[in-house]
């Protein structure tokens, strides 16, 4: 009896780890400066908040109740942040469950004085690899119509537009780019 127990508890354990999206830490190097990259976990909310204020004028689209639901979304979701000498940096998220087998970046940000060194693609790379082994198909993301800057990073990493959402930012009442990037080739479709 206790070992039938005990292999259902190891199963339902199991099969619940399974689930969760892995992610090993790692240090990357950029630019000849050594990230660590980590999955964010709570603790990490309020410097993630200090990002977004430094990033968007004090502001924070996201406040600690959405980053901390959208970081319990461990099977679905995978948050990464970059830290350089114990100071978190930059920060990137993904969420895998979409319709289609689709992936959404749903946010992304680097502390001013360690953007334009590569930090934003790196974490996006991350991202896109983690969203190939999770066998998405393609990824898609919005972002500001007037965003020039995040457009070229997408592009760069060889998303596409796809259409324009019209006043998608209610309170700015700007536009929203919808990008793609393709992780299946076209000949393998069928
Ligand atoms: C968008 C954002 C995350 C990009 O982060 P980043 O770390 O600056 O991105 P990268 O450094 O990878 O790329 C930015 C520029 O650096 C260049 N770059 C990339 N790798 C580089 C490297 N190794 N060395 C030097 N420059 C590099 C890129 O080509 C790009 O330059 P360009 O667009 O002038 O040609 C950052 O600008 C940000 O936080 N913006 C505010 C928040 C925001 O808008 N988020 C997106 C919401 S949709």
């Amino acid at each position: 009896m206790l070992k039938k127990f005990k292999r259902l508890v190891t199963k339902v354990l199991y099969s619940e780890s399974e689930q969760v999206v892995e992610f090993n830490s790692r240090t990357d190097e950029v630019e000849g400066i050594h990230y660590l990259i980590c999955r964010a976990i709570v603790p990490d909310i309020p410097e993630m908040l200090a990002i977004e204020k430094s990033v968007y004028e004090g502001n924070t689209p996201w406040d600690f109740e959405t980053f901390k639901a959208e970081l319990s979304k461990r099977k679905t979701t995978l948050y990464l942040v970059a830290r350089y000498e114990d100071e978190l940096v930059g920060f990137a998220g993904v969420d895998f469950k979409r319709a289609n087998g689709e992936a959404h970046i749903t946010n992304v940000a680097v502390v001013p004085k360690h953007q334009n060194r590569g930090l934003g693609s790196k974490l996006l790379r991350v991202l896109i690899e983690s969203a190939r082994k999770q066998e998405c198909q393609n990824i898609v993301l919005e972002v500001k119509a007037s965003n020039d800057n995040a457009q070229k990073v997408y592009q760069d990493l060889g998303f596409k537009i796809l259409n324009r959402k019209k006043n998608y930012y209610t309170e700015e009442q700007e536009d929203a780019l919808t990008m793609r990037l393709d992780l299946v080739p076209a000949m393998g479709r069928g």
